[in-house]
């Protein structure tokens, strides 16, 4: 018997504005948090970007936006504003059956608390859906990726504040009605429990004593989470075949040892994760939210409507990013390991990227097996790959047999997952052409099936050429995934 994938099985790729279509202060747009985010240098790296994670000031905002000499790469990105055609035709290229993207809410509004919309940006993403439907590629669109109005920051004060709630909502309708024939799967937002270390970037949240405080944190969740719900239930209103998900970041820790001490930990670990999920999709606060808010001090403010909106209109499915796994362990050692979002210390069964992220395929098919088992709804994985330095050969090709391996293990790995009986829908590579590195704003760090000759200043011709992993996954969705299980 050939092995190969559900046959509507949807192959493609990701991006995210903030990070890909460059043109920040072009036709209308306004600024938004993620044209503040500093390049950070390579000594850094494994650190985090301290941008990205550290917390932000008034003070630092204004110095960022009047700034004239620092790097700020999220304003130039790859330039998707202004080569989608070409781009989206090198997706039809490789065979995409989806294409995920998010708009850029500050296109759309600029200042984020308008009536009226900038045509312009409407206009933009109508050229670009239309470009995706002449190849018959489905757009997936998350409303907020890493962005966010600075309007919003300085005024409101981001999310903590209630209004912002009616501002993304009004966001929400009016693309949704602009789009409602050339869009049918959305996200809300992006890794939407990395409002923790993004407080700034996807919050909007200024924190003047430097320290991550955590009930401003939960209650700007929980405005996101009712957003999110409202957004859902107006959706459905517009178009009743919208398929609305939501976006984790899925963090797949595993106990260090078998010291139940360790195990609990682990326990801990996937609640503090899956918390965010858990109210998304169950549409409730799970029982063990409530000990941790009174641990920490948190009482939320929650209105009288709240928990039923909640409750009444939860995702049509679940989506999530994959990269790495790590380990949990009570007492904390001193050797730790960077990766997307936290620090974990090294797992002496795997290898790790170049930035120390720890490659772990089977990790794939344990995560996908158990939020199938835990929420039954569809799954896809809408962000999972490589970010490796990369050698251009003078012929414009790259010999990237490195990520090629990194996509092989983790197909072969969401297959066993569907075998298992996970009900998963599709997959999306990150940042299938090269683009700006969320966490330390590097052009370097690529994740590309095609590369952008740009570097980490934003110099280069921008021109794009095909990897040698574009050819593989060509392959892999030619033959749904059946080149690479049955070789
Ligand atoms: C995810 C984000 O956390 O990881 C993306 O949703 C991001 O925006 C991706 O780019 C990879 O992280 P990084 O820091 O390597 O770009």
């Amino acid at each position: 018997m050939i092995k190969q994938f559900p046959q509507d099985f949807l192959w493609g790729g990701a991006t995210a504005a903030n990070q890909f279509e460059g043109a920040w202060n072009v036709d209308g747009r306004g600024p938004a948090t993620s044209d503040t985010a500093r390049a950070v240098a390579p000594e850094e790296r494994k650190t985090m970007g301290s941008e990205f994670s550290s917390p932000m000031t008034r003070e630092k905002l204004e110095y960022a936006l009047n700034d004239k000499k620092g790097l700020y790469p999220k304003r130039w990105g790859s330039d998707f504003y202004h080569r989608y055609k070409e781009d989206i035709a090198l997706y039809a290229e490789m065979g995409f059956k989806t294409f995920r993207l998010s708009i850029a809410w500050s296109r759309i509004f600029p200042k984020g608390d308008e009536k009226e919309a900038n045509e312009a940006g409407l206009a933009f993403y109508d050229k670009v859906f239309d470009e995706l439907n002449k190849y018959g590629i489905e757009p997936l669109v998350t409303l907020s990726h890493y962005e966010f109005p600075i309007h919003l920051v300085t005024a409101y004060g981001g999310w903590k504040n209630r209004k912002v709630i009616d501002f993304f909502v009004h966001y929400a309708e009016t693309v949704f009605k602009r789009y409602k024939d050339k869009v049918k799967y959305w996200l809300t937002f992006n890794e939407i429990n990395i409002i923790g270390m993004t407080g700034y970037l996807s919050g909007g949240l200024l924190f003047e004593d430097g320290k991550l405080n955590l009930q401003e944190m939960y209650q700007a969740a929980h405005h996101q989470f009712v957003a999110s719900a409202l957004a859902t239930k107006a959706g459905h209103e517009i178009n009743p075949d919208f398929k609305i998900g939501c976006m984790l970041a899925r963090m797949q820790a595993y106990p260090a040892t078998c010291n139940p001490d360790d195990v609990m930990e682990e326990v801990r670990k996937d609640h503090e994760n899956l918390f965010f999920s858990d109210v998304q999709v169950r549409g409730k606060y799970p029982s063990y939210a409530k000990r941790f808010f009174k641990e920490n001090g948190i009482e939320l403010e929650i209105a009288d409507d709240d928990l039923e909106i909640l409750q009444d209109y939860p995702v049509d499915f679940m989506s999530f990013s994959y990269y790495m796994s790590s380990l949990a362990r009570k007492k904390k050692s001193d050797e730790e390991t960077a990766g997307n979002l936290i620090l974990s210390e090294p797992n002496p069964y795997l290898q790790a990227s170049d930035w120390g992220w720890q490659i772990d395929p089977v990790g794939l098919r344990i995560t996908l097996n158990k939020l199938y088992d835990r929420y039954q709804i569809p799954l896809m994985v809408v962000e999972n790959g490589l970010g490796a330095l990369d050698k251009l050969e003078e012929d414009g090709s790259v010999h990237d047999q490195y990520r090629i391996d990194y996509l092989k293990s983790h197909v072969e790995q969401m297959y066993e997952a569907i075998e298992d009986g996970v009900d998963l829908i599709g997959y999306t590579w990150w940042g299938c052409t090269d683009l700006v590195s969320a966490s330390t704003s590097e052009m370097s760090k690529r994740y590309g099936f095609v590369y952008v000759d740009a570097d980490d200043q934003g110099q280069g011709t921008f021109n794009r050429s095909r990897k040698d992993s574009f050819f593989y996954y060509k392959n892999l969705i030619a033959t749904n995934g059946a080149s690479v299980l049955n070789d």
